[in-house]
């Protein structure tokens, strides 16, 4: 049960991913969360002649990396005027050499497996808000050393005017799922075990190195590494650094004689909208449209932003039909650059790697060079600002922010659990009621009757009812539960407690 998403346009259409049935006893490496981060770091050191285990909870790519919209591009909207800010010049120019090695090995892994097209990549702005925004990030790309090309108003393939626009060349568009088979292909043949429905649940130091514990066995290793998105063991207190942001994607078919736009799209406008082309299951050409992100759990209303990118896309594409959608969520930083590098404690025997902040293509192929570098003891140069968890002057601020809200989220959910969401047509009714003490998240899904503890496994907070995604949604750190209680994504590990069937 996986709440109402549908399952992304890349897993619908992914090529078989091959995986090991058994988890080995023993492995030099472990290396937890297969999606693009993981395979990639599996690839790296398997490929180096370590021993690697790939353990992933659920399926390869089953969360952010197989719902991304996945453009491989070094323009990245206002990102880079983001990582100036937060770490001044010396860190920007280290995030972009990081990010054009790994755009440069992910092209020579993916060459004549149709899993990459190239596009021009553009940033653009309808108002004085985004050109404002794509003014600084023209001026934080030349100081990296990105030759973007800043333009005023224009026509840049999309069907309404511009004000003002930075574009790219000879950037990419991927098919995730087939990056993924890809590299994982070619992890299997240099020795890697890749297992899925198998998730990490403990870690314990002996003399010699670790143990890993999962629910199909214990297994040893020197040395573990976390890309399992937000960091599944939480020794660096990550939780107060790590903002989630939630996100529809959702894919177009276009009336007949009808092209959608050529390139790779993102506003800097107050609104954002993503778009890029795909291809169905037949083949057929399809644009795919996302924007309006939120922080799960804070929304009320989540149907109404899936609502609000179909209306833009049927004013701007008149005829436009829906064919899917789904919704991802990704992790950024206090401090507004990515993490890779090693956590606290178990002798510094674990890695991990997070806070992509939505740029993942690049930056969990950058992580994967930086983590297989300490693995070895001899990370790149550029990696060693990503290694820190310093947060800075402006990193710091963003923390109190955002971790005010988080304590005001918690209150204010415990105070006033209760919770009534009515049946909007669908035969969908979920409610928080408190039974004792202890919320009870309430659902009838499909005919299908749950009743779960609303507390969220995580640290406590209180859940609350995702109307479009029809999961139970953690407003605190994101992690976010199916109707029956099970842990689908975030921070939490464990599944929210049964309460028997609601009266
Ligand atoms: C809507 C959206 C659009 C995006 N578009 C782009 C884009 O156009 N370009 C771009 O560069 N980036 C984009 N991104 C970002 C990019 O997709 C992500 O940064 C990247 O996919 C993250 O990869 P990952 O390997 O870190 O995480 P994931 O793909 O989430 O993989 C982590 C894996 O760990 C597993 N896991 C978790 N806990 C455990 C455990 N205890 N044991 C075992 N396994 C576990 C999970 O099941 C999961 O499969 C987008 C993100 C979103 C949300
Ligand atoms: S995600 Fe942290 S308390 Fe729920």
């Amino acid at each position: 049960m996986d709440g109402n998403r549908e399952r992304s346009l890349w897993r619908e259409t992914s090529p078989l991913i091959e995986t090991d049935a058994d988890l080995p006893i023993d492995a030099d490496v472990v290396v937890v969360g297969a999606g693009l981060a993981g395979a990639a770091t599996t690839l790296m050191l398997s490929s180096r002649g370590h021993r690697v285990a790939l353990l992933e909870a659920h399926r390869v790519g089953a969360r952010t990396t197989g719902d991304s919209t996945a453009k491989l591009s070094l323009l990245q909207g206002t990102t880079l005027s983001a990582v100036l800010e937060g770490s001044g010049p010396a860190t920007l120019r280290a995030y972009a050499q990081g990010n054009e090695h790994a755009q440069l090995w992910l092209r020579d892994r993916l060459h004549g497996t149709g899993a990459e097209e190239r596009r021009t990549a553009y940033t653009y702005a309808t108002g004085p808000e985004g050109d404002e925004a794509l003014r600084r990030e023209s001026a934080a790309c030349a100081l990296a050393g990105i030759s973007a090309r800043l333009e005023g108003p224009g026509d840049i393939g999309l069907p309404f005017p511009v004000t003002s626009s930075l574009s790219l060349p000879d950037q990419s568009q991927l098919h995730p799922m087939a990056v993924l088979a890809q590299l994982l292909r070619d992890a299997r043949r240099h020795g890697a075990a890749v297992v899925e429905n198998c998730r990490l649940t403990a870690v314990h130091d002996e003399a010699e190195g670790l143990v890993i514990e999962t629910p199909r066995r214990t297994m040893r290793t020197r040395l573990l590494i976390l890309t399992t998105g937000f960091p599944a063991l939480d020794r660096n207190a990550f939780f107060a650094q790590l903002t989630p942001s939630r996100q529809f994607v959702v894919s177009y078919r276009l009336p007949d004689g009808i092209d959608p736009p050529e390139g790779m799209y993102l506003s800097a406008d107050p609104v954002t909208r993503s778009l890029r082309t795909a291809r169905g299951a037949d083949g057929e050409t399809l644009l795919l449209v996302g924007g309006d992100s939120y922080v799960p759990g804070r929304d009320p209303e989540t149907a109404e932003r899936l609502a609000s990118i179909d209306r833009w896309t049927t004013e701007t594409f008149p005829g436009a039909s829906r064919t899917r959608w789904w919704a991802a969520q990704d992790y950024r930083m206090a401090n507004g650059r990515p993490f890779m590098g090693r956590v606290a404690g178990h002798a510094g025997r674990v890695l991990a790697a997070t806070g992509f902040a939505k740029w993942g293509m690049t930056n969990a192929v950058a992580a994967a060079m930086a983590l297989a570098g300490h693995a070895e003891d001899d990370p790149p140069a550029w990696a060693a600002p990503f290694a820190e968890l310093s947060t800075g002057r402006h990193g710091a601020a963003e923390m109190v922010k955002a971790n005010a809200s988080v304590a005001a989220g918690l209150a204010r959910g415990w105070v006033n659990p209760e919770q009534s969401y009515p049946d909007a047509g669908d035969g969908v009714r979920a409610r928080i009621r408190r039974r004792g003490i202890t919320p009870v998240a309430e659902s009838q899904v499909d005919g299908r009757v749950c009743a779960v503890s609303a507390v969220c496994t995580h640290l406590g907070g209180i859940v609350r009812w995702n109307s479009a995604e029809r999961t139970w949604d953690c407003p605190l750190h994101g992690s976010r539960f199916a109707p029956d209680g099970k842990v689908l994504e975030g921070p939490a590990q464990r599944n929210l407690a049964q309460k028997g069937r609601s009266a």
